[in-house]
């Protein structure tokens, strides 16, 4: 098995030696040890991503992601999420017009005005999964499950989620919403249906980066919430519902609004190593650093810095990367935890002028690529996702009567 071979240079934590030794032995799974919060716990196979945490690496489908960041690009990551191998040149072109289509970009006009009907105060993460939601009422394929209808519903929902992200924004301003460019990529179109100027080459490529990096994660909280909605043999829009709800906190997806929070509280580069410090020692948790899997920085974190650096340094100030890297270096030596990839995402979004509480929505328009490739897989091999809980409550208490409590 794969994970074995992977893990393999890793001696089993206690709690996982006698889980392994407990399913070894025929025993039931109640009745091997537990792990808060599934730590460790393998609960399928996928062919879609692999994570060493020891070494910091991240492969989708055989490929690894630094690789995918210098050659790649979006379209052909869904494409390569989806079908699980590289498009030749036909096929990436048919998957980029697939994406770049009027018809899957655009957003149903009754969903519009659905939006305008939202209270302004609606959070982009409220109105994105309510809008996607929705999107399934409008859907030609709402009601067939078939592989091909779900590898169809996907496409557009990948097409169409930077639409309602942008929708809202503007809406939320009093603006217009502006029409997707079928000639800009997925990444390029969204700067452009955001701001109704098309974007700097730097500020696409590093929207492209991005969307390449946050495609997927194995079984992080969201995918894994997804591939349990789509074990019922639910479909996929109620699968991304179930993902964006779980991507929202502030444990997972929603880190990255918190940490350009943090950065903004402190506001100035000379003052991060005092701040970060009096942090520590009032024990309070550091947003973007630590990861369940990663024992080491993540990955995707180095690539985001880099983008941070050079479009803070196209807008005139780098003053929340030095403000970040202040508190990565003293994070990272007193207490061994290291970035993740919420770190330096939004200080590069924010050079750019996008909204702190629209960095989470970007992350879901990327993700979703993910948790659809996750539906399609566990669809093609579905078996209902149901564990057990440990009961530690009262058992045979006597029923009281209303009148006598
Ligand atoms: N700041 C301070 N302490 C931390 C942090 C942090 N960011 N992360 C972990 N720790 C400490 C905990 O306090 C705990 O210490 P203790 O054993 O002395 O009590 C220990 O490390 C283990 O922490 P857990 O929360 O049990 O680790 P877990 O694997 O459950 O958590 C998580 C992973 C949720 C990502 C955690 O590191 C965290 O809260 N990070 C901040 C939020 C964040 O950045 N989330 C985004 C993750 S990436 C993603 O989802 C896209």
């Amino acid at each position: 098995m794969w994970y074995k071979e992977a893990f393999s240079d890793r001696p089993p934590s206690t709690p996982e030696k006698e889980y392994q030794e407990a399913m070894t032995n025929g025993a039931s799974a109640a009745a091997a040890p537990m792990k808060a919060g599934l730590e460790d716990v393998v609960v399928s196979t996928t062919e879609i991503c692999f994570i060493d945490g020891h070494k910091g690496r991240l492969v989708y489908r055989g490929y690894d992601v630094d690789d995918l960041v210098a050659h790649s690009n979006f379209e052909e990551v869904v494409f390569l999420l989806f079908h699980g191998r590289l498009p030749n040149r036909k096929e990436l072109e048919a998957n980029a017009k697939t994406l770049s289509s009027t018809a899957n970009r655009k957003l149903p006009p009754k969903l519009i005005a659905m939006l305008r009907q939202l209270p302004r105060k609606t959070t982009p993460m409220e109105a994105l999964r309510t809008g996607v939601s929705a999107l399934s009422a409008f859907d030609p394929d709402a009601a067939d499950n078939s592989h091909e209808a779900t590898l169809r519903k996907s496409m557009r929902l990948t097409a169409q989620l930077p639409t309602l992200v942008a929708a809202w924004e503007r809406i939320r301003r009093g603006k217009a919403p502006v029409a997707p460019n079928p000639k800009l990529s997925l990444a390029a179109n969204f700067v452009y249906m955001m701001s109704g100027k098309k974007p700097t080459e730097l500020a696409a490529k590093t929207f492209d980066v991005a969307l390449i990096l946050h495609a997927d994660h194995e079984f992080n909280a969201s995918t894994f919430a997804a591939r349990v909605t789509a074990a019922t043999l639910s479909d996929v829009h109620s699968a991304v519902v179930s993902g964006i709800g779980a991507l929202k906190g502030p444990l997972h997806g929603g880190a990255n609004e918190q940490v350009m929070l943090m950065a903004q509280k402190i506001k100035d580069p000379a003052k991060a190593e005092a701040w970060i410090r009096k942090a520590i020692a009032d024990k309070m948790r550091i947003m973007g650093f630590g990861h369940r899997v990663y024992r080491v920085e993540d990955p995707r974190a180095k690539h985001l810095r880099r983008l941070a650096l050079e479009l803070g340094k196209q807008a005139g100030s780098t003053a929340n990367l030095e403000i970040l890297e202040t508190v990565a270096r003293v994070v990272s030596t007193e207490k061994h935890i290291f970035p993740n990839v919420d770190l330096f995402s939004g200080a590069a979004y924010a050079s750019m002028g996008i909204p702190t509480d629209q960095f989470t929505p970007i992350f879901a328009m990327s993700r979703v690529a993910g948790w659809a490739a996750h539906v399609l897989e566990q669809h093609g091999n579905n078996r209902l996702i149901r564990p057990r809980g440990e009961y530690t409550g009262a058992i045979d208490l006597k029923y009281v009567p209303l009148a006598n409590r």
